[in-house]
């Protein structure tokens, strides 16, 4: 693989001299030139935390797949490393496509991934060949491709994406299919030895007809209860639900070891903006289940493959847990906030009727809103932030609406980019928090402590970017508000 690696460095090279940098994420993993795509391989191994993720060094564009590869100590501060495996073997000829990673008791990582290749040799056309592959690594730089693990069916046409975790002395891998009558599933396998795979059962069928194939699915226990996070391929919008054409979610149940999925809750979304996809969990040293998700589109162009060189981002690392109605929270981890550098605190106090009241005229790319609002003593219909703002009048708006009871992220007036709004429930709670991540080409937002979640690209027209608070036909009585600087997560200059 030593040649395949070396070109692809190269490739990454040619795209780093180009990169356009007014919309590069400050605090966000992304690749550092070229095309990524899903999370993948989230382990803690050698003392530090390890982020594979889909890659394409060659341009902006998705294409055939490597794993590019970022290392932590602390998750604040990160390191690139080299892309860690390309196409090389004749299994995954057209793509080292996503699949996840594990420490085995000799204390080596294992990863599992998907070898992927068209049948037709070219194009999706005549569909997929993918199989199930193992690679190991001493390091977690240098990876030993071990060749195919799990066969796919002859004629299954997706077969995907393995995550593997273990309990007792079992290994555990899920991965998505398309069934033979077009229907999205999870398989599960099993095994004693992390090399000789067997068929459990089918864990779970999307009940929704149209899903004829969940990639990426998850599986993790959260309290008592076991989770599957899926991203089905093929909805169709329902009213707030399943606007993008890619769309995270999941269901909730019990389930133990040799039995079946007994699914408690209905299907619902993990974030509900524009931008979540592909999301991958794993368990940290002291236990918190912690996910990342992809920022990007396979199928709505994106403002930075024009002519920056780059596309693609993660979140924040997320915690999850799960509320009493068995509903799925996820908020930034606690280290998420070694990244302020300052602060600026407004107090509490009245924004009057229709008043607007500005933050900052820049906030210099990076920055962290943290509002408290009192909505009983409120009487604005809709308030918010509009962040993002330029001198053009440009804006992203985040707001609270209280006649609908939701919480939008409304790109209308955003600078550049597809327009458009994502609306999340409000849970009705008299206190409202809203936490608003903001970087140079995104903006996510967390409300009550991630109850709720929407995470979306921004890409802001030309010149400094404001923050304004603002009120809509009525007061709003905020009770804390604080503006956080943002520093790079990069532990060198990122070039
Ligand atoms: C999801 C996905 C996966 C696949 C990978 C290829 O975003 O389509 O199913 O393994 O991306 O890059």
């Amino acid at each position: 693989m030593k040649e395949q690696l070396e070109r692809a460095e190269k490739g990454v090279a040619e795209q780093l001299k180009a990169r356009n940098d007014r919309w590069y994420p400050t605090f966000h993993i992304a690749g550092k030139a070229g095309w990524i795509n899903d999370p993948n391989g989230l382990c803690y191994f050698r003392g530090r935390y390890q982020v594979y993720f889909q890659h394409h060094p060659y341009s902006a564009e998705w294409g055939p797949m490597h794993w590019g590869h970022v290392s932590s100590a602390d998750m604040v501060t990160w390191r690139r490393e080299p892309i860690a495996m390309a196409p090389s073997i004749e299994a995954d000829r057209d793509g080292v496509f996503s699949g996840s990673a594990v420490v085995s008791d000799q204390g080596q990582l294992v990863a599992y991934y998907t070898g992927h290749r068209w049948r037709n040799g070219v194009n999706e056309d005549e569909g997929n060949l993918q199989v199930q592959c193992m690679a190991t690594s001493d390091d977690g730089i240098t990876f030993d491709k071990k060749g195919v693990v799990v066969e796919g069916p002859p004629d299954l046409l997706h077969f995907r994406d393995p995550k593997v975790w273990r309990m007792g002395d079992t290994w555990y891998m899920v991965f998505g299919a398309c069934s033979a009558e077009n229907r999205g599933q999870v398989w599960l396998y099993t095994s004693k030895d992390m090399n000789n795979w067997e068929f459990d059962r089918i864990i779970f069928e999307d009940p929704d007809p149209h899903a004829y194939m969940l990639e990426c699915p998850d599986m993790f226990p959260l309290g008592d209860k076991w989770a599957i996070t899926y991203c089905p391929m093929g909805p169709v919008p329902d009213g707030y639900v399943a606007r993008n054409g890619h769309n995270a979610g999941y269901v909730v149940g019990n389930w133990k070891p040799g039995e079946v999925f007994e699914q408690i809750t209905d299907y619902r979304l993990i974030d509900w903006g524009h931008q979540f996809y592909a999301p991958q969990s794993f368990e940290a040293p002291d236990g918190r289940r912690i996910e990342y998700g992809w920022l990007g589109s396979f199928t709505v162009p994106i403002a930075t493959q024009e002519a920056d060189h780059w596309c693609g981002q993660f979140t924040v690392p997320r915690e999850l847990g799960l509320d009493g109605n068995n509903h799925l929270r996820s908020y930034p981890i606690k280290e998420v906030e070694q990244l302020r550098t300052g602060t600026v605190d407004f107090g509490s106090f009245e924004l009057g009727v229709n008043e607007d009241k500005l933050l900052t005229e820049d906030d210099g790319g990076a920055s962290e809103i943290e509002l408290e609002v009192d909505l009983a003593a409120s009487s604005a219909e809709r308030f918010g932030l509009r962040v993002h703002a330029t001198q053009d009048g440009g804006h992203t708006y985040v707001a609270y609406d209280d006649q609908a009871g939701r919480v939008d992220l409304d790109r209308r007036l955003t600078g550049n980019g597809d327009r458009g709004y994502r609306s999340a429930p409000y849970d009705g709670s008299d206190k409202l928090k809203l936490r608003v991540l903001i970087d140079r080409g995104s903006v996510e937002v967390f409300i009550n402590d991630g109850t709720e979640t929407i995470t979306s690209f921004s890409f802001p027209g030309e010149g400094p970017r404001g923050i304004v608070l603002c009120s809509e036909s009525g007061t709003v009585q905020v009770t804390s508000l604080k503006l956080h600087s943002i520093k790079t997560i990069w532990e060198s200059p990122d070039r």
